[in-house]
């Protein structure tokens, strides 16, 4: 939610975001200065989004970018997900899906299949591991004959040692 604090400043300074700090937080403010013309695109960008306040619109940007950015490196630890849509008695199509997963078993941590209707089924796929083999993989299974579509997406989680007690 947003503070009075926030709310009032964003109210004065037409075109300018200043982010504050709560200390009960410990969040650090900033001031972004931004064309009054760019500043109301991106406020009707984020209301369509559904964000209640600037900041934390902001911030997922932020984050989203430094994602993206360990995504792009192919040496960086990743997980995400592979989404697979295609109609199971065309081709080979489930029997070369078999195929590619068993090869990368290593990186694919789970999977579910979900019989969508009389044709089509949706398998999702939990992948991680370097990004550039996790790339490949999903290009590997995405090519596949039959595929009606293909998807991977990259979340900013991490595969880690688990250091639960
Ligand atoms: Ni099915």
């Amino acid at each position: 939610m947003q503070s009075a604090n926030e709310k009032r400043t964003e109210n004065v300074l037409a075109g300018h975001v200043t982010i504050r700090t709560n200390y009960m937080d410990k969040v650090t403010r900033i001031g972004v200065s931004i064309e009054p013309e760019l500043l109301k695109e991106f406020d009707d960008l984020i209301r369509k989004k559904g964000y209640l306040a600037r900041s934390e619109a902001l911030r997922d940007l932020i984050r989203n970018a430094l994602a993206e950015e360990i995504w792009r490196i192919d040496t960086s630890d990743v997980v995400g997900t592979v989404n697979l849509l295609y109609e199971h008695e065309k081709g080979s199509v489930r029997e070369k899906l078999m195929e590619i997963q068993h090869l990368h078993h290593s990186q694919i941590s789970s999977s579910m299949h979900v019989h969508l209707n009389a044709e089509q089924c949706l398998e999702v796929l939990v992948v991680s591991g370097k990004a550039g083999d996790v790339k490949r993989l999903s290009d590997d299974l995405c090519s596949v004959r039959g595929i009606l579509q293909g998807k991977l997406t990259m979340t900013a989680g991490s595969i880690g040692p688990h250091l639960h007690e």
